[in-house]
């Protein structure tokens, strides 16, 4: 029995994924503007006929789990995002803006681990196996476990898995690869989905972790599909900016883990290295004799960390006032300027107002709330915050301040930090159950703890 095949076209989103028999400028899916390309359909595989994994039924209990196979890297910030070192069998997607250092990364992780005597292949589409070398030798990472595949091709990455037998495999990228079997370029989502689909059967039947580097778009996704998310057990951005030394690993998504750990780098010669305390590093150019500049606590998952949070506040030249908000929510800055303005009689209306969390790190607690407020007021008044303390808090519309969640850790860390005072607000004073050495002062509004720490 044979079908006629017809050579048919359909028409992708190079953003989402769907697909669509007409082209259209807005894609239906996603209303993405100019993102429908025309690709072959791809046609039915013989490969394809035989299902992925031999499924077969098997009673909940009797599954047996590998909890315990989780192989732990060199890099304990590394092991942290992603739950505890890398999951067996685990597809793992690494995203980040060019030049941000994930092949540095993956490299170092990938050395790491051959050091340990674990096979590693490592899959280069982007650069030769030379400059691999030359990037690995800069890096002091030699080793003879570790195998370097200069492909493009998904066949030939699959066959060198079959004669390396590797325990843990890098893809550096996931858009170079392309199957031979697809017509469309490589890089557009029927190749990149296809490639991911073939790797993602391999990692499971094998329970091999693989990991994929992916680039990300101007716009900040990650470049290709959103499809390539779904399909993928964890997805880790890479971020940080370029100015700065430090790196911020997140985890965006992870089936094996809490995505709110962080993992903190500093970006040197000798490559990456782990950040221990990432207090430190976000407070170490602090002038404490400025005004305009507060220490807030974020809590990145189980961990505290402190940031400086600083603000320019000056007045309008022109018509429009300016706002800039870098590493803290936009619209958050504007609802405490709103209070400011309102509830305490700040007229920072005509004011260009600009609030920067310092070192990249992104702030997304409204714990942070005081200490951004503060931050304005002492920029606007340009009188100095107590440098000696720590401000926590969330502020409401009316200017009261709410209490906010591990009010221990952050006070311990405070003090670890060597701050002397901590603002916090009153809900949160029968919460505190350690002993701190560290002032403790529990105020109710955003007004009485500028007050306090004003001077
Ligand atoms: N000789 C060097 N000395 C110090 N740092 C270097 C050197 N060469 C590269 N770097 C650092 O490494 C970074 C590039 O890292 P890497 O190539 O791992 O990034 P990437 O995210 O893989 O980039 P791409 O998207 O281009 O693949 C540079 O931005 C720079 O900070
Ligand atoms: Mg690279
Ligand atoms: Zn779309």
């Amino acid at each position: 029995m044979s079908k006629l095949k017809r050579e048919k076209t359909i028409f992708i989103c190079q953003n989402c994924g769907a697909e669509s028999l007409r082209w259209a400028g807005r894609c239906p899916g996603c209303d993405a503007w100019n993102s429908l390309v025309e690709e072959k359909a791809p046609v039915a595989s013989t490969k394809r006929t035989r299902p992925a994994f031999a499924a077969e039924a098997v009673a909940l209990s009797r599954i047996q789990t590998d909890q315990a196979l989780r192989i732990a890297t060199v890099s304990p910030e590394f092991n942290r995002v992603l739950g505890g070192g890398i999951a067996s069998g685990s597809v793992v997607l690494v995203a980040g803006d060019p030049g941000i250092g994930k092949s540095t990364l993956l490299l170092q992780e990938a050395a790491g681990l051959s050091r340990e005597s674990f096979r590693v292949l490592y899959v280069t589409g982007e650069e030769s196996a030379q400059q691999t070398k030359m990037r690995a030798e800069r890096l002091g990472l030699i080793s003879d476990h570790l195998y370097i595949l200069p492909e493009t091709e998904l066949d030939g990455t699959l066959s060198a898995i079959e004669r390396v037998q590797p325990q843990f495999v890098v893809v550096d990228s996931i858009q170079t690869l392309f199957s031979a079997d697809l017509t469309s370029a490589p890089g557009s989502v029927s190749q990149v989905r296809e490639c991911a689909l073939q790797l993602i059967q391999v990692a499971k039947t094998r329970n091999l972790p693989v990991f994929l580097v992916g680039h990300v778009t101007k716009e900040g996704a990650v470049a290709g599909p959103k499809v390539l998310e779904h399909m993928v057990d964890a997805l880790l951005l890479f971020e940080g900016d370029r100015d700065h030394f430090y790196r911020i690993l997140r985890s965006v998504k992870n089936r094996f883990g809490s995505t709110r750990e962080i993992g903190v780098f500093e970006m040197t010669e000798k490559g990456l290295r782990d950040v221990a305390n990432p207090s430190l590093v976000f407070l170490t150019e602090r002038r404490t004799e400025a005004s305009g500049s507060a220490v807030v606590c974020s809590m990145e998952g189980t961990r505290p960390i402190l940031v400086e949070v600083q603000a320019l506040v000056s007045s309008s030249s022109y018509g429009l006032p300016q706002r800039t908000a870098n590493g803290l929510d936009y619209k958050r800055v504007q609802m405490l300027l709103a209070v400011l303005e309102k509830r305490l009689g700040y007229h920072v209306a005509v004011m260009d107002v600009f609030v920067n969390a310092v070192g990249g790190l992104r702030i997304d607690e409204t714990a942070a709330d005081l200490g951004i407020l503060a931050s304005i007021a002492s920029s606007m008044l340009n009188r100095v915050l107590d440098p000696q303390a720590i401000l926590l808090g969330e502020v409401g519309l009316s200017g009261e301040l709410r209490s906010v969640s591990q009010i221990d850790s952050r006070l311990s860390e405070a003090e670890k930090m060597g701050f002397k005072r901590a603002v916090i607000p009153v809900g949160n004073q029968k919460g505190i159950t350690r002993q701190n050495r560290i002032l403790i002062s529990a105020v109710d509004s955003a007004e009485k703890a500028l007050e306090v720490v004003l001077q």
